[in-house]
C-alpha cells in the first residue's frame, strides 16, 4: 500500500510538472529515477533482493541423519533424512546437492564424531575441496562447515570423508548431523 500511494503521488507530481512551463528533460529523468527507486524498495520490502523470491522457487535444502554412517576413504556423507528440499537439488540416495539455479549460495553443516574418535571431512565443490572439518578428542565432538560460494547450475556440492581414513559420522534420533544450503542471490 505504501508503495502504491507513493507511486500515485509521484505520477500526480509528474503531471503537474509536465503541465507547468518549467518542464525539462532533467526533471523527467529525476522522476524516472524516483520511480525506479520505489520499484526496488517494493522488492526489498518483502525480504527479496530486488526481485521477490517465492518460497517454493527458492533453492534451499536442509537434511540430516538420525543414525551413524560408516565412511571408508572418500565416501560421501549421505544425509538421508529431509527437512527441506525445495527444487529437489539434494539427492538423499547419493548425498550430493546439484545446483538447480546458478547464484551465490550459503552452505553449512554440523558433523558429529563418534565418542573419542576422529572425524575428518571436507566440503567439496565438484572435484575440488573447499573447507575442511576436523574433530578429535574425548567424547562426542562437532565439526562445522560454513561457506558462501558462487556456483553454476549443475555444480555438485557434497561432504566427503578425507582420503585414506575409515571413520564414522555419528548421529541418532536427536539429529546431530545436518547439512543445509540455500540461494542468497542470483
Ligand atoms: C561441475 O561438474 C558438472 C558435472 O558434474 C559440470 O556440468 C560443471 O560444468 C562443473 N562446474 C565447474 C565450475 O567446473
Ligand atoms: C528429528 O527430526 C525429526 C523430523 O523433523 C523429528 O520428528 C524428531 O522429533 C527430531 N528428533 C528430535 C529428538 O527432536
Amino acid at each position: 500500500m505504501f508503495v502504491i500511494q507513493l507511486i500515485s503521488l509521484l505520477l500526480a507530481a509528474e503531471i503537474a510538472v509536465v503541465s507547468s512551463s518549467c518542464s525539462s528533460k532533467l526533471e523527467r529523468s529525476l522522476f524516472d529515477d524516483l520511480i525506479g527507486m520505489m520499484l526496488k524498495l517494493k522488492g526489498t520490502e518483502h525480504g527479496g533482493h530486488g526481485n521477490e523470491m517465492k518460497l517454493k522457487e527458492t533453492p534451499a535444502f536442509s537434511v540430516y541423519r538420525n543414525s551413524p554412517q560408516s565412511l571408508s576413504s572418500s565416501t560421501v556423507v549421505k544425509f538421508d533424512r529431509v527437512w527441506t528440499n525445495n527444487l529437489n537439488g539434494y539427492d538423499v540416495s547419493t548425498g550430493v546437492f546439484t545446483v538447480p539455479v546458478a547464484g551465490l549460495y550459503h552452505f553449512s553443516a554440523v558433523v558429529m564424531s563418534e565418542s573419542d574418535k576422529q572425524l575428518f571431512l571436507n566440503l567439496w565443490h565438484n572435484d575440488s575441496k573447499t573447507a575442511g572439518s576436523l574433530s578429535s578428542g574425548n567424547g562426542y565432538k562437532t565439526g562445522t562447515f560454513d561457506v558462501v560460494l558462487d556456483v553454476k547450475k549443475g555444480d555438485r556440492i557434497y561432504i566427503r570423508c578425507r582420503d585414506n581414513n575409515a571413520q564414522k559420522i555419528y548421529s541418532d534420533t536427536d539429529n546431530y548431523s545436518t547439512f543445509s544450503g540455500y540461494l542468497i542471490a542470483k
